[in-house]
């Protein structure tokens, strides 16, 4: 009798797969290296086998062998593996990877702070786009055009179809005032609304410039608007905005699109305004630029000329949260060091 080793090999691979427990697998072993199995049988066919194939069926059934036992060892090691892991329940009373909640960033909480102050006072937040026109951001202003701050080296300009025609430039814009003129572009009087957004200017980066940050700007509109509800409404919000014993004073200033114009100081919080290093001695901290409606802005949106006046105000968020929280240097708000971020 001669043996196709090539077949039975492959019956051993299609009968190796099919072992699914230990018990499976031994009897698997008795079948081929039993004392009666097929290997055994093998060694005794050698005895009556013809003299020239006797080498042929010797070797055949070693290696045959060799085969079957590293195959079994296979198999025991797979099934093992596969007990241990369905063996072991699982505990579900560890602990679990905990996933960190994210906070709001800084900038995002003092916006929702001050407009919240300024939304109880009846004012609605609005937003605008970061991309303007030239016109809303300086012309309708009242900026006129040899303002400095309209110079290439002050504001970002972008590439447009039209260089020629002015008015259709478009830009980042450098300030939040030229959603003034789109909200009372969209709207008639009484206008109460906040806007909060990112401004860009090229300025250098250090402790105290970005290229980007953030305003927020205030627009109230309606008939008989005066300067002593710009002053009230201001006062009021920075006793909010800081703490009670907070005094604010107004200064003379100049904006293209207030007239009369002021910048607000309050008292040092530090201090008291007694002088200290966060006043620079002065005891007053200079937060924002305010002023009453330019009738040239009124004019832009095409109001009736003398129906309206209207005050208006805008604040850096940036400078607001450093006032507020001791932070000496912008840059700690956009480096997006968590160490920084998860203190607040
Ligand atoms: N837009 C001014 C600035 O960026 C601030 C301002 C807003 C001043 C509204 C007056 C009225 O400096």
């Amino acid at each position: 009798m001669t043996w196709n080793f090539d077949e039975i090999r492959r019956q051993v691979e299609r009968q190796i797969e099919e072992i699914r427990d230990i018990k499976m697998l031994e009897a698997f072993r008795v079948q081929y290296l039993g004392r009666k199995g097929l290997i055994q049988e093998m060694f005794v066919s050698l005895a009556t086998a013809p003299a020239e194939e006797k080498p042929f069926i010797g070797r055949g059934a070693n290696d045959l062998k060799q085969y079957i036992i590293a195959r079994i060892e296979d198999r025991r090691r797979a099934l093992q593996l596969g007990r241990e892991e369905t063996a072991e329940p699982i505990d579900i009373t560890l602990p679990g990877v905990a996933s960190s909640l994210g906070t709001r960033h800084l900038i995002t909480q003092v916006i929702q702070e001050v407009c919240g102050i300024f939304e109880q006072m009846g004012f609605a937040a609005h937003e605008g786009p970061e991309i303007e026109t030239e016109f809303n951001n300086f012309t309708a202003l009242n900026i006129p055009v040899d303002h400095p701050s309209r110079d290439a080296f002050d504001t970002f300009y972008l590439d447009t179809p039209d260089p020629g025609n002015k008015s259709r430039n478009l830009l980042l814009r450098s300030h939040t005032s030229p959603v003034q003129i789109r909200i009372m572009q969209a709207f008639q009087p009484p206008i109460a609304v906040v806007v909060p957004g990112k401004v860009y200017r090229p300025d250098a980066v250090d402790a105290s410039h970005s290229f980007m940050f953030h305003q927020i700007e205030g627009l109230l509109v309606d008939r008989d608007i005066k300067f002593s509800h710009l002053k009230g409404l201001l006062s009021v919000f920075c006793k909010r905005l800081f703490s009670e014993d907070i005094r604010t004073r107004f200064r003379p200033h100049f904006f293209p699109f207030t007239e009369p114009s002021a910048e607000v100081d309050i008292s040092c919080h530090k201090c008291k305004g007694n002088g200290c290093s966060v006043c620079g001695r002065k005891g007053w901290i200079e937060i924002m630029g305010c002023g009453m409606v330019h009738p040239n802005v009124f004019a832009a949106v095409k109001y009736p000329k003398g129906r309206y006046t209207g005050l208006a105000f805008g604040m850096g968020v940036e400078r607001m949260a450093m006032l507020k929280y001791g932070i000496h240097d912008i840059r700690t708000f956009f480096e997006n060091d968590v160490r920084f971020l998860k203190q607040f």
